[in-house]
């Protein structure tokens, strides 16, 4: 079996996968060269992150592929009934990233809460000069210990959110659509284990009751933000977001003119429209923190990520050997 790591795997992975007698090549082909390269590979399997799409073009044009490795959550980019309906595995990681993600949310609150992303923008043209006008303007910090946080989309990462605002002293309300309540382990490291059963709320009441809010629910292209003016307009004046989950689920306009009005106080992104060109708008200004959507991409993760994609390719090879 041959497979392109079209987005790269980590080594342990890698290595799993070598170690079965499957081959792992981990060139990166552009897009628009990808058919050609896959046909004239005969692969058998390709694996991507979220940079490169597996769309119906590829999935017709290349019938010798036989699976669809997501190392990571989010199928946006693969055209999953497409691929079952040529009878293509797709298989994702959805166990491996989760306490990734939730620390680069909390790593966004806590940077909007502090003022640190306009701190460390200002801090090298102007500390030198102007280190007491600085310090006057970022002088009104918020502690999240006492604040409420809200968590829309309650599953593994959601929970892992939870568990970080539960340990940094906030109340927490969540909202899932299918999840009416669910028990969180909290791993008190050293000292035990506690369990926690959180009951979801509707999602007015947490638009309305949060000072924190964070996203964790997937989007279809081109399907209206779950967030948009009217839903900000119901929260909280001075709330904190954060989009960890994708572009598209916070409608960027109204985003933009919440924070400009003061109804955002700000807003942490780590996904954007039109990635990988997101509008210039939303990065410079200054009650953003941007990142680049790097929620999983930590060494453990990736690891994680690697290896959970690596044992399922190898189940997948063992049951159609067997075929
Ligand atoms: C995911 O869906 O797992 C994340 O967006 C991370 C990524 O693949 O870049």
């Amino acid at each position: 079996m041959k497979i392109l790591a079209n987005d790269g795997i980590d080594s342990v992975g890698k290595k799993l996968l070598e170690d079965e007698g499957i081959t792992v090549v981990t060139e990166k082909v552009k897009q628009e060269d990808l058919i050609n390269y896959l046909k004239d590979g005969n692969f058998d399997g390709i694996i991507v992150r979220s940079a490169t799409k597996v769309k119906s073009d590829i999935i017709q044009s290349c019938p010798g592929i036989k699976l669809i490795g997501r190392a990571g959550v989010g199928l946006d980019n693969i055209d999953v009934a497409k691929a079952q309906e040529q009878g293509m595995v797709v298989l994702n990681t959805p166990d491996s990233s989760s306490q990734s993600v939730a620390e680069l949310v909390f790593a966004h609150f806590y940077s909007l809460s502090r003022f640190l992303q306009a701190s460390h923008a200002d801090m090298p043209q102007k500390g030198t000069n102007q280190f007491n006008e600085l310090k006057k303007a970022y002088s009104a910090g918020i502690e999240l210990k006492g604040k409420t946080l809200g968590v829309i989309g309650f599953g593994r990462i959601g929970q892992a959110v939870a568990k970080i605002g539960i340990g940094s002293g906030m109340k927490v309300l969540a909202y899932d659509p299918f999840i009416k309540a669910a028990e969180l382990d909290l791993d008190l490291f050293g000292i035990g284990k506690i369990k926690l059963e959180i009951n979801t709320c509707n999602f007015n009441d947490l638009l309305i009751g949060s000072d924190y809010i964070t996203l964790h629910v997937p989007h279809k292209e081109g399907a209206t933000p779950l967030i948009g003016a009217d839903q900000i307009a119901k929260m909280k004046k001075g709330v904190v977001l954060v989009n960890a989950a994708r572009g598209g689920v916070i409608d960027e306009a109204a985003l933009i003119n919440a924070l400009d009005s003061g109804q955002v106080a700000g807003a942490g992104l780590d996904v954007f429209l039109n990635e990988p060109s997101p509008a210039g708008a939303l990065l410079s200004h200054p009650k953003v923190s941007a990142t680049p959507h790097i929620g999983a991409s930590t060494v453990e993760a990736q690891e994680r990520i690697g290896v959970e994609m690596a044992k399922k390719i190898i189940d997948f090879y063992k049951h159609y050997k067997r075929k």
